[in-house]
């Protein structure tokens, strides 16, 4: 049996104006009907799987109950964070939450903002990883890149990918490489994009926690133990809390431990980071024009034009490279280019209000 572990408590600032502080893009329909949270735990629902433990913000525990709910689904737990402290602390804290119950329970961890197409596929994965899941290392999951992305962590293989079946040993994981670098391994042909899942028994993550970011210990055990009851959510204790670091798993422990190993997946995924991802996503683009809402492009290449209100009419005409996205109450207008950008827009936003 696999838990689950969703982390749904990102802000998702660089896809404003669709998503939100008070509403953040894992809970909204990016692409289909369903929500990125919904999608992320129904992919992992099933067969082989416990339900899911949940870690999100305080502010989105309904949010999180009523999308689960709508697609059949009860969490085992869901941890509310007092303030996002990023993946470190909220992994930590699941992975001491699950082992009180089984030291070697796996755990499967889980972004809620991705897109995967091949759900056959992607169990294909998780399958080929438990054994050394079982084994205490810790598995990621790495796609083929098709670009010098920054934004991502790369996963320095030993051999070339596809040389045996099964797990392959990590050299090295370098989160968010520099522009120069990330070109360097997109063209190596030996390094991979780390999907941001990742799969462990909690006594391995813990061991790894406790060598390399023993200052996560306390503060975040502290958390755990003195969390309190409300209402089926569990309140990780705020006080303890805040004396968390606030760092990535992936700059934690990722980067040091020499236990990892990859499971390379060719199953359609995309992280929806930015809205030039979305845009690659979409079905149906012709031109690399990406249409979404009441939206028309005359003579447009390689742009999104969306529109989040059905009243609301957005009209491109000669556009190239362009985001234009239409909200009520906000419309955004970037080069393609600068999607990362747009996280800039919301910091410059926050200040003025
Ligand atoms: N519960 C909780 N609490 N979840 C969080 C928090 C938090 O404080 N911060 C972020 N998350 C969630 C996000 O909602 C997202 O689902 C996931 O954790 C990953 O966080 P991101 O902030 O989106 O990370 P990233 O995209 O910059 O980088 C990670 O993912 C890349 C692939 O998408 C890294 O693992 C990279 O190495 C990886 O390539
Ligand atoms: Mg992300």
């Amino acid at each position: 049996m696999i838990t689950p572990i969703l982390l749904a408590g990102g802000s998702g600032t660089r896809l404003w104006p669709l998503s939100r502080r008070s509403y953040p893009k894992q809970f909204t329909p990016m692409i289909g009907e369903e929500t990125l949270f919904q999608a992320s735990a129904r992919r992992l629902s099933g067969t082989g799987f416990a339900d899911p433990v949940v870690l999100t913000n305080a502010e989105f525990r309904f949010i999180v109950t009523e999308q689960l709910s709508a697609i059949g689904q009860d969490p085992g737990a869901v941890l509310l964070e007092p303030a996002g402290r990023n993946t470190a602390p909220a992994i930590l804290a699941a992975a001491l939450w699950l082992a009180q119950r089984d030291p070697e329970a796996l755990m499967l961890v889980s972004p809620s903002d991705h897109v995967i197409s091949d759900a056959q596929a992607f169990w294909a994965a998780i399958e080929s990883g438990i054994p050394a899941a079982r084994a205490g290392k810790l598995v990621t999951f790495g796609v083929t890149p098709d670009r010098a992305e920054t934004g991502y962590g790369y996963l320095e293989l030993v051999e070339e990918a596809g040389a045996r079946p099964g797990p392959i040993p990590l050299r090295r994981f370098v989160e968010k490489p520099d522009a120069p670098s990330a070109q360097r391994m997109c063209d190596s042909g030996h390094h991979l994009w780390n999907a941001g899942i990742f799969l462990f028994s909690a006594k391995a993550i813990l061991a790894t926690f406790e060598r390399f970011a023993p200052q996560l210990m306390a503060p975040v055990a502290d958390a755990v133990a003195a969390a309190r009851p409300d209402l089926g959510f569990l309140r990780l204790d705020p006080e303890a809390w805040a004396k968390a670091e606030e760092i990535s798993i992936d700059y934690a422990v990722m980067e040091k431990s020499p236990d990892l190993v990859v499971v390379p997946f060719a199953g359609g995924w995309s992280d929806l980071g930015d809205w030039e991802a979305v845009r690659r996503s979409l079905p149906g683009a012709r031109d690399g024009v990406a249409l979404s809402g009441p939206a028309t492009a005359i003579d447009c290449r390689d742009s999104l034009l969306r529109s989040e209100d059905e009243g609301l009419e957005i009209v491109g005409i000669g556009l190239e490279g362009i985001i234009a996205i239409a909200m009520p109450d906000a419309v955004l207008v970037a080069d393609r280019s600068r999607s990362q950008d747009v996280k800039q827009a919301v910091s410059a936003l926050k200040a003025r209000n």
